[in-house]
Parts: structure tokens; C-alpha cells; sequence
């Protein structure tokens, strides 16, 4: 069955990104792509959804662009700042709100629109989020919905195939959003549900064949699981070509190196350790500024990297575990990466050496749907529920300069901590956990000695995506019990605490 793409037009909306989770969850495939860059190539694509905007259609430098490839020619699902763009452009009238709609609502049925509100009932909760609201429907527009503060809640245009509503179906707030989504795309648009992992694994190693030939390609492997699973779709298809590099840079988990080369092999990538950990430990000395110590890791990984992948003759390519957020991010309506509030090395990529080509398998999908592409592939379960870790790794967790001294405690303290989460269950219902030493000493009091030693942070956090987190609420007994297994096993702490920050306002990591 031929695979079918829908195409999601951001108006800048916070929102946008969750259309497409919520579509993908249909096994559809969709691509966002912002208002201003419509794809040349419309006939790929089936139906259009057009999404929400923190902009008002009646200012002039509100997105405007011009629909008219799109609007009745296919299948149009209008959203919230959507439904008024068509409103406002086709003799309708949008004005300012008289009361605030934003929350809960509930769904009144004006007209008995079959296929549309399939399975949707009277009173159905949906969530509103808007300034302006549509006064008079545009020209040919016919009333579905209401609700009580909005009139003209859903709306469709008589003779297209184009529905637009006021509130979001893509949050999870809207009861029957999702239902709502698979009623336009599958019985209206008639697109097709065969967006599965195995379908994605198969296109992509056909493409990458393609893509590739018969190039050598280079991939550095973090441990983590993106990396892992673009590793795991190149060498499927292209086998030895693939030279995966793993770079230790001293600052991983305790054992961390040693355990995940070996389960790399096990896979049988075409994968060199690389064990620099003293040339990271030299260039970080006596740096405590975060900010430097990123940049001093970023450099020397860089470093590390281009020396070895020189080795490898005739690469043409680089392969990037990027995934689809990131690519959003770069391409956004809002003109690229928000404001940097910690640089993140890995996101700004590698330096142009070498003039390799840059290949991204993972580029379309979104992590869970990485998560869902690594299972199909048979990848370790334990390596794909792995907690994300920052390509600094624990230099970010050592508050204040670094020595391996510091660095052997901390992997200490975390392998306590980790093991103990894993062991009590709680390991998968936290989305990233870890210990940080922190730059005091406290007095304690161990046998009758008195001691003067580190204090140790642990922090746990649930979270989506990591752009906003809360603090886990774990089990008193379980801290106690990590508690005085760190003091008593770990050499050079005798103080813990638990870090009860949520972000914002506290980052996750401390630094
Ligand atoms: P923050 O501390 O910004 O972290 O709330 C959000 C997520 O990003 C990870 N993080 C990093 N990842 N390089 C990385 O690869 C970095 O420099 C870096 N700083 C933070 C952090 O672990 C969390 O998952």
C-alpha cells in the first residue's frame, strides 16, 4: 500500500509539534513545515493541516500566505489561528475575544456532521487557547459546533473539503482530539495508516542504500539511544562500510565504557573504542565555568574524533543521530534554535572537516518513535529505556573543577543510585536520574571520628521531552536506603540530599 504524507503548515504555534505526535500515532506520516516555506512537491502530500499561531490574522505581520494551491484542491483541516486565517481571508470577520477562552470547553453539535464527529459525543471536552475569536464565518462556511463562550467552535466550507475548528485537538486536554484527527485524515482524506516501524526501517535502509552506495560512512556512538539506532539502520545497510566510533571521554558512568562497547559488538557493529579519557582529563584542569568546560569537551571530542576518523580511508560521509525535533527546531517559523540558555554540544554538530557528507536516518521521527524503531530492530531493551545523559557527561555533574579523584566518587554514587533505582522498579518511571558532588564539605560524624568530606546531590526527574521537568516524588524508605548505602560504601561523602527543583525555574542539570 502506498505510503501517504500529510503535510502540517506552522504558523508558529506552541503546539504544532503535537499535531504531528498525534498523527504519527495514527501510522500517519506527516511533515511540519513552516507557513513560509510551503514544499514545492503538494502532490505528495494528501491532506494539509494548518496549526495555531501566538499571532492575532489581523496583524499585518501575522503569517499570510497564500493558499490557493492548497484550499480546496485537498483536503484542509483548519486549526484554531487556521480557522481564523480562513475566516479573515474569505469575508469572514475575526475580532478581539469580549470574555478569555482559554481552558475547557464542551462541544455543542449545531448541525449533525456524520463522519466529522464520528464518535464523538455531545458535550465532548476540547481545550481552547486563543485571543481572537471568529465573529462571521467565511464565505460558503457552514456552523458544526459551539460552545458556550464560543460560537463558531468548528466550522466547514460547503463545497471543499476543508473543516476548520477553534480549539486544539492535539492536546491532551481535548478528550477526543485524537478521534477527531482520525476521523478528517482516514474517512475524509482517506490517508493511509501504514506508518509503522517496520515500514520506516524498511524505507530507510532502502534510502540509505541508495543514499550511501558503496561510501564508507562515519558515526560516533554515544551510548545513547539515538546514536544506537542510527547505527543499527546504517549497518543493516551497509555493513562493514559503517565505521562507529565510541569515544570515552573519561566522564561516562562507572563501568559505562567497558559495557557498552561490549554490547555495541555484540551487535556486530564495525566499532572502535577509543579510550581518551586522560587527554579530556588534561584539558578540563583547573576549569570551573560551565560554560568553558562544555566548550573544552566539545573541542577535545572533536579533536579525538577527527583523528580517528581520519583513519578511516575514503569516508565520505558523517551519519548524525539527529531526530526530528531538532530539525523543527532549525527550521522553525521563529527563525531557528530558541535562545541558548546552555550550549549544548552536540546539538550545534560537528565542524565542517573533512567535507564529509552528513547523513541523518532519524531525522523525520521523534524519540519515542526512535524507541519504537530500535524494538522492532531488536534492540536491547535496557539500552533503549536508557536515561538520556549529557554529552559532557558527569563534568557538568562535578560543580566546580575536576580531578579523577571527583570523578571516581561520582561514578560511585551514581552507580548506587542507578542500581538502586533499577532494583526497586523505579528505574523506567523516571525519565533521567543522576547524582551531582557538589563543591562543600560538611562535618559528620562516622564510629567517634569526626569527618569533614563531600556532599552529594541526587536528583530525579519526570519529564516528556526535557524542556520542562518535575522533581519525582521517590519513596522515603528508597532515599534512605540510597541514602546510607552512598555514605556508608562510597569513600569521601558523608552527606546526601535530594534536589526537589521543577524546570523551570531549576535546569536539570546543575550546571
Ligand atoms: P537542562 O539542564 O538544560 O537539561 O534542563 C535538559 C536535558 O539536556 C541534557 N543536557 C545536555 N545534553 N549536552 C548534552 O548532550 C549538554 O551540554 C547538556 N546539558 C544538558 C540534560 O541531561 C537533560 O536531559
Amino acid at each position: 500500500m502506498q505510503q501517504h504524507n500529510v503535510l502540517i503548515l506552522d504558523f508558529g504555534s506552541q503546539y504544532t509539534q503535537l499535531i504531528a505526535r498525534r498523527v504519527r500515532e495514527l501510522n500517519i506520516y506527516c511533515e511540519i513545515h513552516p507557513y513560509n516555506k510551503i514544499p514545492e512537491n503538494l502532490e505528495n502530500f494528501k491532506a494539509v493541516i494548518l496549526s495555531g499561531s501566538p499571532s492575532s490574522v489581523r496583524s499585518e505581520q501575522a503569517p499570510h500566505p497564500d493558499l490557493s494551491e492548497i484550499r480546496g484542491k485537498k483536503p484542509l483541516l483548519a486549526v484554531c489561528y487556521g480557522a481564523q486565517y480562513l475566516a479573515h481571508f474569505s469575508d469572514g470577520l475575526v475580532a478581539p475575544s469580549n470574555t478569555r477562552e482559554y481552558g475547557r470547553a464542551n462541544l455543542s453539535f449545531i448541525k449533525n456532521e456524520e463522519v466529522f464527529f464520528k464518535d464523538i459525543s455531545e458535550g465532548s471536552q476540547v481545550w481552547m487557547s486563543h485571543s481572537d475569536t471568529i465573529k462571521e464565518l467565511p464565505k460558503n462556511g457552514v456552523l458544526l459546533a459551539s460552545t458556550n463562550d464560543v460560537k463558531n467552535a468548528a466550522y466547514k466550507i460547503e463545497g471543499e473539503t476543508t473543516f476548520a475548528i477553534q480549539f486544539h485537538p492535539e492536546v491532551y486536554h481535548s478528550t477526543d482530539g485524537t478521534q477527531l484527527l482520525k476521523n478528517f485524515l482516514i474517512d475524509i482524506a482517506e490517508v493511509n495508516q501504514n506508518w509503522t516501524p517496520n515500514s520506516f526501517v524498511e524505507s530507510t535502509i532502502n534510502n540509505l542504500k541508495e543514499t550511501v552506495g558503496d561510501d564508507k560512512v562515519i558515526l560516533g556512538l554515544s551510548g545513547g539511544v539515538d546514536s544506537t539506532v542510527a547505527g543499527v539502520l546504517l549497518h543493516k545497510a551497509i555493513g562493514e562500510n559503517l565505521h562507529c566510533i565510541f569515544v570515552n571521554n573519561g566522564l561516562l558512568r562507572k563501568n559505562e565504557y567497558e559495557s557498552v562497547l561490549k554490547q555495541y559488538e555484540g551487535m556486530g557493529l564495525n566499532v572502535k573504542g577509543v579510550d581518551a579519557s586522560q587527554r579530556f582529563l588534561t584539558a578540563l584542569a583547573g576549569i570551573s565555568d560551565p560554560e568553558t568546560k562544555r566548550k573544552a569537551i566539545g573541542r577535545v571530542f572533536i579533536e579525538v574524533f577527527d583523528d580517528e576518523a581520519s583513519k578511516v580511508q575514503n569516508a565520505k560521509w558523517l551519519a548524525q543521530g539527529t531526530i526530528y525535533p531538532d530539525v523543527i527546531e532549525s527550521v522553525s517559523v521563529n527563525g531557528g534554535p530558541s535562545a541558548t540558555i546552555k550550549s549544548h554540544h552536540n546539538v550545534g554538530g560537528l565542524p565542517d572537516f573533512m567535507k564529509l557528507k552528513v547523513v541523518e536516518p532519524l531525522r523525520m521521527i521523534f524519540k519515542d518513535e526512535v524507541r519504537r524503531v530500535g524494538k522492532s530492530m531488536g534492540i536491547d531493551k535496557e539500552l533503549l529505556g536508557r536515561h538520556p545523559f549529557p554529552g559532557p557527561g558527569l563534568a557538568i555533574r562535578i560543580l566546580g573543577d575536576i580531578t579523577s579523584e571527583k570523578v571516581r566518587i561520582l561514578q560511585e554514587v551514581d552507580a548506587v543510585f542507578i542500581n538502586g533505582l533499577k532494583e526497586h522498579g523505579l528505574y523506567d518511571s523516571v525519565w533521567q536520574a543522576g547524582a551531582i558532588l557538589l563543591p562543600v564539605n560538611s562535618v559528620g560524624v562516622m564510629g567517634d571520628e569526626r569527618t569533614y568530606e563531600k556532599v552529594v546531590a541526587l536528583r530525579a526527574v519526570e519529564s516528556t521531552d526535557g524542556m520542562t521537568a518535575d522533581w519525582v516524588n521517590l519513596p522515603y524508605e528508597f532515599l534512605q536506603k540510597i541514602s546510607n548505602s552512598i555514605i556508608n560504601n562510597v569513600k569521601g561523602v558523608n552527606r546526601v540530599v535530594y534536589d526537589i527543583s521543577s524546570k523551570p525555574p531549576a535546569t536539570i542539570e546543575w550546571e
